[in-house]
């Protein structure tokens, strides 16, 4: 694997620096470590999380599409891609009767569980090249000099793109067209703006799992930096901000309290909060427009019947 994941020390301070500004916010990368990735797990299984069965259940035909557009044998570089099931439904594709893909480039920042993965695809798939790449995917990522000559598929599904504000999201999308080439396809799977009500519900399930996650990152700082805050003493609140078309998650004080983090004392007033996510949600015409910024040609667009959700096909 290419490059050094991210570190204990640089947690902290990834974490300070957001407790030290106004609003207080913590980055939405530290829910990830593995009680979070387990937890995780569970939101995608609850009856108000529709994004991730809405998704798996538009991929089978949507890869069937895909892959026939391929205009040869393809590396698929999937970004954020902790495991292989979603990239499972376009390595099974064929095209002209070979197998689409030759080789599969995970691009995550967990290298652990990249090395987890390719070691699963090594016996899953013996005949698939596996260049597990550990960076944030939010830089440039060049990709490994193996996968040179083959056509490319970049794939960002599971609506991660929703955690990138407007920007962010352009930045994220013209880097990556960059890396992969202009006679590139991009598959980025988009959450649709809704009812605030199936919103809300979907980030504040009746379970708390959700309550669970986002309380999970006081206790991982505890664990990994060394901190001493009382995850109880702070209330999950999921907003919708309606002129940011996105859902908010904090983590509201339940009275004035302080807690230490890497030898500095933070305060607490009673009610404040700090701001863990946004979640983004976009029109169809929105996002199109925001992938023709970022230089590429919206191709194709799918959702769900009930227009839950969609994926785009973004061509270089
Ligand atoms: C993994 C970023 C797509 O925004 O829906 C789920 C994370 N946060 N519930 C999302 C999340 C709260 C999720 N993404």
């Amino acid at each position: 694997m290419d490059e050094a994941p991210a570190q204990p020390a640089h947690i902290a301070a990834l974490a300070l620096a957001g407790l030290r500004a106004r609003p207080k916010t913590l980055p939405a990368q530290l829910f990830y470590d593995e009680a979070g990735c387990a937890l995780f797990y569970r939101i995608t299984e609850l009856p108000e999380y529709y994004l991730t069965r809405t998704e798996r259940a538009m991929l089978p035909a949507v890869a069937a599409e895909v892959a026939a557009l391929l205009p040869g044998p393809a590396a698929l570089v999937e970004y954020g891609a902790s495991e292989e099931t979603k990239a499972g439904f376009l390595l099974d594709r064929d095209r002209a009767g070979a197998p689409a893909f030759a080789a599969y480039v995970p691009i995550d920042i967990a290298a652990p569980a990249l090395a987890a993965l390719r070691a699963r695809l090594a016996r899953s798939r013996p005949g698939l090249a596996v260049h597990p790449v550990a960076a944030d995917f939010q830089h440039h990522v060049a990709l490994p000099g193996a996968v040179a000559g083959l056509a490319r598929l970049g794939f960002f599904p599971g609506s991660t793109i929703g955690n990138l504000d407007p920007p962010q999201a352009r930045a994220f999308l013209g880097t990556a067209r960059a890396a992969l080439g202009d006679t590139a396809l991009m598959l980025v799977g988009v959450d649709l703006r809704k009812d605030p009500a199936l919103l809300l519900a979907a980030y504040d399930d009746s379970a708390g799992v959700t309550a669970a996650f986002n309380r999970n990152l006081l206790a991982r700082l505890n664990r990994e930096a060394g901190a001493d805050f009382d995850p109880a003493a702070f209330d999950h609140r999921a907003v919708w901000n309606a002129a940011e078309s996105r859902i908010e998650m904090h983590l509201v004080s339940r009275r004035a309290q302080s807690a230490r983090l890497a030898g500095v004392v933070l305060r607490f007033e009673a009610g404040e909060t700090i701001h863990t996510e946004n979640s983004y949600k976009h029109t169809i015409e929105g996002f199109a427009a925001l992938a023709r910024d970022a230089g590429w040609r919206a191709a194709r667009v799918w959702t769900d019947p009930a227009g839950l959700y969609s994926m785009h096909l973004l061509a270089g």
